[in-house]
């Protein structure tokens, strides 16, 4: 039987008489990509650090198994088969590259020549081979990332932690390391994210969970997600007038654009409320010039499902303000 790779009950985390984690749980099955959301504050850092045995759990929480194994009798066993890489480097800059990468090897008890060719494979992997003799001081943030991923997957870990592992990259390295991370997922393993970027969640991600006041506010596939927050809507635009206006008369409750000779029908986007659309267009004789399906996009689940509560205290919370003048 296969067990999934991390599972939490209940997992309770408070510093002094700060609830962090209230009472989360998790399930993240083997060979998937677990994405973990939430402002700044909401605890992501300290799910994977409870998660990765660095930080003990709140006494009051339920069951947490990694691997298998139970985090609170069996910690030893799960270090052993994970990989954390931290929000905050861990690279050592007065050392190179290498010599980062065979520290990590002799972390993991690796023989001298095992650990000289899993370092050489890495670097090699990472496109750091260049760089590798030059002390990592001098590395770019990108290259600093790549060189933190590759020391986490030293020990060959079956399961691993990214905590932001993209922050600060540009574009294109961003791109390299998504590439990176679905390659690590193509060869099986478990990779538990924290990201800012939902765009990254979206594209990564097998499942999203947004964390918000110590709970899990929602939980879902991106496309899960997006359906539960509003704005989905059906486009149609038209180029002859009297087309859009049969089509206006058939739509009632469509938001009309008289101008654009267009119209915003509120939808979930679902195949059923697309073929009533057509439907009662076919029914009229017209037809559109175009059709777009716009769904909600997660920033529109963030906002939604995040509150104003990390917000400075002194603004007034202001209801009627739409959620786009937050960004
Ligand atoms: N060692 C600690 N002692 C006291 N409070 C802590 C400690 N570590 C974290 N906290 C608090 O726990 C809360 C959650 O912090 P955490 O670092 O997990 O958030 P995060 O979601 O990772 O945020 P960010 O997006 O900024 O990285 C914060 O309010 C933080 O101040
Ligand atoms: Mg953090």
């Amino acid at each position: 039987m296969t067990h999934p790779a991390i599972a939490a009950n209940g997992l309770r985390k408070s510093y002094g008489d700060k609830t962090v984690l209230d009472g989360i749980d998790l399930t993240v099955p083997a060979g998937t990509v677990f994405a973990l959301l939430g402002p700044n504050g909401a605890g992501k850092t300290t799910a994977v650090k409870i998660l990765s045995t660095l930080v003990s759990p709140g006494a009051d929480s339920g069951e947490i198994r990694v691997g298998g194994h139970d985090l609170a009798t069996e910690a030893q066993a799960i270090r052993a088969s994970i990989g954390v890489t931290g929000q905050f480097s861990a690279v050592d800059g007065l050392i190179t590259g290498e010599e980062n990468m065979l520290l990590m090897a002799d972390l993991h008890h690796l023989p001298k020549a095992e650990g000289r060719r899993v370092t050489a494979e890495l670097l090699e992997r990472f496109d750091l081979v260049e760089a590798a003799k030059k002390p990592a001081s001098t590395y770019s943030g990108g290259m600093k990332r790549r060189l933190d991923i590759a020391m986490t997957l030293v020990g060959g870990p079956r399961i691993i932690f990214l905590d932001e592992p993209t922050t600060g990259l540009d574009p294109r390295s961003r791109h390299t390391m998504w590439g990176i991370i679905r390659g690590l997922v193509a060869d099986g393993v478990t990779v538990f994210l924290t990201t800012q970027y939902l765009e990254e969640a979206d594209e990564l991600a097998d499942r999203i969970a947004v964390l918000n006041n110590g709970k899990i506010a929602a939980e879902g596939t991106a496309e899960e997600l997006k359906r539960i927050v509003p704005g989905g809507h059906v486009k149609l635009r038209f180029t002859d007038p009297d087309a859009y206006r049969s089509a206006a008369a058939t739509l009632t409750g469509a938001a009309l654009d008289e101008e654009a000779l267009s119209l915003r029908i509120p939808s979930d986007g679902s195949q059923r409320e697309l073929r009533s659309i057509l439907d009662r267009l076919d029914t009229a004789g017209v037809e559109a010039d175009e059709l777009t399906v716009h769904t909600p996009d997660l920033d529109d689940v963030f906002f939604a499902l995040t509150d104003s509560a990390t917000a400075p205290a002194s603004v007034p919370a202001q209801p009627n303000q739409p959620k786009e003048n937050a960004r």
